[in-house]
């Protein structure tokens, strides 16, 4: 058997510590931030290039950015379509590609307050990125990783795993260091990731002088929307229970239909997020004040389930509906998409080729004794 299967808490112990512990060899950054590098890019995300969103993939995955964009910053934001290579083939990771930068623009991101671009059209610098920064990390400390031990526990082994998934915390950090990201944010699954990328701009700077921008990770509290029939988590595995930005009206108003709700009088977990959900798709005030009366209602023991599914159809279908409108019209042009992703990367690339200059000047000149 494989010892790292062997004893939960030992494992646990050993979560903590990962990030902290430096590679003996290598000196830890004496000094906590750097005054002479300049950020290039304020807000920095990454989002995978998966299809068949759903309405919680909305509201957990794309909302935040919506906001962050509407707070008057100018994010970047940037398909991990290199990223998806380690549980997809290639081939498949590049036709979700256009799809989902699609649905995020119907969905909201603007891309006039906000760059996009896809990683691959910078592979080459985030491929050099992630080879230097590969000699900042240990073997050891890659395979302590949360995230890696937890896809490991997920039923792959290491035995069949790929070697991407090791590697890909490393490929995280390049892509957010090569533009010079001042803050990242990020769900909490991804907050060890964000740490790995400090320890390596650290570790880097120690090493050749002030070079890589130590970016700040903001955390995100996402929300999490169940299954409309209360079983786990709304999501692809269980498609009766999830209503997709694809769906036909009809069947969005039949799945709302079959949606679990609760006994008057009691609150479970499934109602909330289904309320939660409602609130979140809807831009209306008067919808939420109303919501917020039959739930008030509901709770004295009143029989008014019926009331909310009416509301709760009502703005799922006006969300659905306007995304589809809105999709279509994005799609009409066939220009639209790649023209707005050429202006992505035409920032992505310079701010890349900027910072992978400095790095190797300090690679080749400012090394100190190590
Ligand atoms: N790993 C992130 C996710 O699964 C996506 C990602 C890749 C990312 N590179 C990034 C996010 C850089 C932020 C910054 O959601």
């Amino acid at each position: 058997m494989n010892s790292n299967f062997e004893d939960p808490n030992k494992e646990k112990e050993e979560r903590q510590t990962i990030i902290e512990r430096p590679i003996a060899e290598q000196p830890l950054a004496s000094f906590e931030q750097q005054e002479s590098i300049q950020w290039k890019v304020e807000i920095f995300t990454g989002i995978r290039p998966t299809g068949d969103l759903t309405v919680a993939n909305f509201v957990g995955a794309v909302a935040p950015i919506l906001e962050l964009q509407n707070n008057g910053k100018h994010p970047m934001v940037f398909v991990a379509d290199l990223h998806a290579m380690t549980d997809k083939e290639p081939k498949i990771a590049m036709q979700f590609t256009n799809d989902v930068v699609a649905d995020y623009i119907a969905l909201g991101l603007n891309p006039e307050q906000t760059d996009i671009f896809v990683q691959s059209t910078i592979a080459q610098q985030v491929g050099q990125l992630t080879l230097y920064l590969m000699r900042h990390i240990s073997i050891a400390e890659l395979i302590r990783v949360p995230t890696l031990k937890d896809k490991l526990k997920d039923g792959q082994r290491e035995e069949n795993a790929s070697a991407l998934l090791a590697t890909y915390p490393v490929m995280m950090a390049a892509d957010i260091l090569i533009q010079r990201a001042k803050e990242v944010p990020v769900g909490e699954d991804q907050v060890p990731h964000i740490e790995v990328t400090r320890l390596l701009a650290k570790r880097f700077n120690a090493q050749y002088g002030q070079t890589l921008y130590v970016p700040k990770v903001q955390q995100v509290e996402t929300l999490r929307i169940r299954s409309l029939k209360g079983e786990g988590k709304m999501s692809k595995t269980n498609p009766n229970g999830a209503i997709f930005l694809t769906d036909s009206l009809d069947e969005v108003a039949k799945k709302i239909k079959k949606a679990e709700t609760a006994f008057a009088g009691e609150m479970s977990p499934t109602l909330a997020s289904h309320v939660t959900l409602a609130k979140n798709l809807t831009y209306k005030p008067e919808d939420k004040v109303l919501i917020d009366e039959i739930i008030e209602a509901h709770m004295q023991g009143q029989t008014v389930m019926g009331d909310f599914k009416k509301i709760f159809t009502e703005i799922t279908l006006r969300f659905i509906e306007n995304f589809q409108q809105r999709r279509a019209q994005v799609m009409s042009d066939p220009t639209y998409i790649p023209s707005i992703l050429e202006y992505g990367a035409k920032k992505a690339r310079e701010n890349a080729d900027e910072t992978l200059g400095s790095v190797y000047e300090a690679m080749t000149s400012g090394a100190k004794e190590g």
